[in-house]
């Protein structure tokens, strides 16, 4: 049976890049495989984030999870920080993985820019080998992410074929699955920029928590290309990432939705949008504010996962450390 794992990270309010690119796969792939999702709280340390904020955005990750429909009866729902096995895999990968893999990737390469010279946290550089730690401990086949992980992802595959080729088949080799639409959700106010938690023209982003009515309004805002028609295309980088958005809600394909949308207008193409994503987040928020009051119940559930979690680490953890020498 195959093994699908994410993790969506617990600081800053979700969007609905995330949703698309990360948790909608998840929920879709829950039915293929054994599941296991989590939240990464110790990869969020790299902040510094505020305590209570942190605790409360970690139950608020886990309450989002359930609400988009991840059934925590059928698929393994746990906290990062709860299974410790993680961190020490971390360290043990650390031995397998060079300077060089680690200074080549991407968001390290981006997020060290835009930090000073105070901001060069360790845990920043060797935050991809926790992951993979993450990936590898559960034996995990597919890893739906958004476009942004990739790179990670692929890190974790050679080091379990380097660790493998050592050692001897230890590591299931992972395999990150990327969507075709909903991998890179743009800013609604900028195309050329990922929408993202950190970015603080929050018009251009859409929050699992927005109202409703402000979600309608952030579409009708959307700012959009010259010309008007709407069609995916390299010099519309605006409307594709609307189409893609389209898309990624209603489950139909771009091409038929550029058929659809041939004769209309951007004006009548946005608000269709805006009510859908509306619509859509309204009843997953419903289901949020319910489950978020209840802290006792979310505890629960974190509670259980942390043992399963637990169970499936443990017994991988003690063949690694048998097979490098450790007693
Ligand atoms: P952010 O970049 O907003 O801080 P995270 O790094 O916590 O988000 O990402 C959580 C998950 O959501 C990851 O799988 C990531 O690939 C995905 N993701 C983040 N931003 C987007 C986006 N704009 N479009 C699609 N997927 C995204
Ligand atoms: N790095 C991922 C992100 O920014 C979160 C993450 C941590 C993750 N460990 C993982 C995702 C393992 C998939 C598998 O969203």
């Amino acid at each position: 049976m195959k093994t699908i794992l994410s993790g969506v990270q617990a600081t800053g309010d979700l969007h609905i890049g995330n949703y698309l690119g990360a948790i909608k796969p998840c929920v879709e792939l829950q039915t293929e495989g054994k599941a296991i999702y989590f939240v990464p709280n110790l990869h969020s340390l790299n902040v510094r984030p505020d305590p209570e904020k942190l605790r409360s955005e970690t139950y608020a990750n886990i309450a989002w999870f359930i609400a988009a429909g991840i059934d925590p009866n059928k698929s393994i729902l746990y906290v990062q920080s709860d299974v410790s096995a993680n961190s020490e895999l971390c360290w043990i990968l650390n031995n397998y993985v060079t300077m060089g893999e680690l200074s080549r990737q991407t968001e390290y390469k981006d997020k060290s820019l835009k930090r000073g010279a105070k901001g060069q946290i360790v845990a920043l550089f060797t935050y991809p080998v926790l992951m993979a730690a993450d990936i590898l401990l559960y034996g995990a086949n597919q890893v739906p992410v958004g476009e942004d992980q990739k790179q990670h992802v692929e890190l974790a595959r050679d080091i379990a074929m380097r660790f493998n080729n050592q050692y001897g088949e230890t590591f299931t080799v992972p395999e990150p699955v990327i969507r075709k639409v909903g991998a890179r959700v743009m800013s609604l106010q900028d195309p050329t920029k990922k929408m993202s938690k950190s970015d603080p023209n929050q018009n251009g982003n859409v929050l699992l928590l927005d109202d409703p009515s402000l979600i309608e309004t952030k579409f009708k805002k959307a700012v959009t290309d010259s010309g008007d028609k709407i069609e995916a295309s390299e010099d519309k980088p605006a409307i594709t990432n609307l189409l893609q958005i389209y898309a990624g809600f209603s489950g139909k394909s771009i091409e038929d939705l550029q058929k659809e949308y041939v004769d209309k207008r951007y004006g009548e193409f946005k608000s269709d949008l805006g009510s859908l994503v509306a619509d859509d987040v309204a009843k997953i928020q419903t289901k949020y504010n319910e489950l978020r009051k209840d802290t006792a119940l979310l505890q629960q559930i974190i509670d259980d996962g942390a043992v399963k979690a637990n169970e499936i680490a443990t017994k991988k953890l003690r063949e690694v450390k048998d097979k490098i020498g450790l007693l």
